[in-house]
C-alpha cells in the first residue's frame, strides 16, 4: 500500500485474554516511544462499525449464515480501514487495533469451518496488500478464558458457542503464529498480570528497536 507512514499492530485472543488491560499498556509504551497512537477496535470502530458490531455480537440474529457474518465482518473492515485506519496510517499515526482480520481466520475460519481461501480471498479484495506490521495474540486455556469472561456480563453471540469452537480458535490462532513467526508473537495469558505485562514489554521493545 503507497505511502503508509505508520506501524499498523492489531492484538487477539480468545475470550477473557485480558485484551484491554493489555492494550492500555501497549498504548502507553508506544506514546512513551513518541508515537501518536490511532486506538480502534473490530467489528467496530466507526458508526457503521459499531452498528455491524451489534448486529454481530448481540442475539438478535442468532443463527445468522456463516456465510452473512463472514461478508458482515469484512463489511465493517472496509469502512474501517477506509475511513480511519488507512488515513492514519498516511499520515504517520500507528494504529493499535483490538482484533483485526486473524480474527476472522480463527472464529469464521476455525471456529465455524469455512474455508480459509475464501477468507483469503476476501482479505486480498479488501485490504490489497495491507496486513499488521505486529500481531501480539493472548494465548490461555479456553477454561480459564471463559471462565474470566463469564463473570464480566451476560455472554454476546460468539461468547455463548460451546468448548469446542473456542478450543478451534484458539488452535487456528497458535497455527498463524507458528506460520508467522516474524509477524505474529504469542503472549502467555495465563500467568499473573506482571508476568504478562513484561512478555509484552519485551515484544515491544523489540519491535520498537527494528522501527528504528
Ligand atoms: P471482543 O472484541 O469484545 O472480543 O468481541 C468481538 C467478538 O467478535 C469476539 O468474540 C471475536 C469476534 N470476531 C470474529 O468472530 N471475527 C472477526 O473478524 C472479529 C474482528 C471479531
Amino acid at each position: 500500500m503507497n505511502e503508509i507512514k505508520g506501524k499498523f499492530i492489531t492484538v487477539e485472543g480468545g475470550e477473557g485474554a485480558g485484551k484491554s488491560t493489555n492494550l492500555d499498556i501497549i498504548k502507553q509504551l508506544l506514546e512513551r516511544a513518541g508515537h501518536p497512537v490511532l486506538y480502534t477496535r473490530e467489528p467496530g470502530g466507526t458508526p457503521l462499525g459499531e452498528e455491524v458490531r451489534d448486529l454481530l455480537l448481540g442475539h438478535k440474529h442468532d443463527g445468522m449464515a456463516d456465510e452473512a457474518e463472514l461478508l458482515l465482518m469484512f463489511g465493517a473492515r472496509a469502512e474501517h480501514l477506509s475511513r480511519k485506519i488507512i488515513p492514519a496510517l498516511r499520515e504517520g499515526t500507528w494504529v493499535l487495533c483490538d482484533r483485526f482480520t486473524d480474527a476472522t481466520y480463527a472464529y469464521q475460519g476455525g471456529g465455524r469451518g469455512i474455508d480459509p481461501k475464501r477468507i483469503q480471498i476476501l482479505e486480498q479484495w479488501v485490504q490489497q496488500d495491507l496486513r499488521p506490521d505486529l500481531t501480539l495474540i493472548l494465548d490461555l486455556p479456553i477454561e480459564v478464558g471463559l471462565e474470566r469472561a463469564g463473570k464480566r456480563s451476560a455472554p454476546d453471540r460468539f461468547e455463548s458457542e460451546a468448548h469446542n469452537f473456542f478450543q478451534k480458535v484458539r488452535e487456528t490462532y497458535l497455527d498463524i503464529a507458528k506460520n508467522n513467526p516474524k509477524r505474529v508473537k504469542v503472549i502467555d495469558a495465563s500467568l499473573p498480570l506482571t508476568q504478562v505485562q513484561s512478555q509484552i514489554k519485551t515484544v515491544m521493545g523489540n519491535f520498537l528497536a527494528a522501527c528504528i
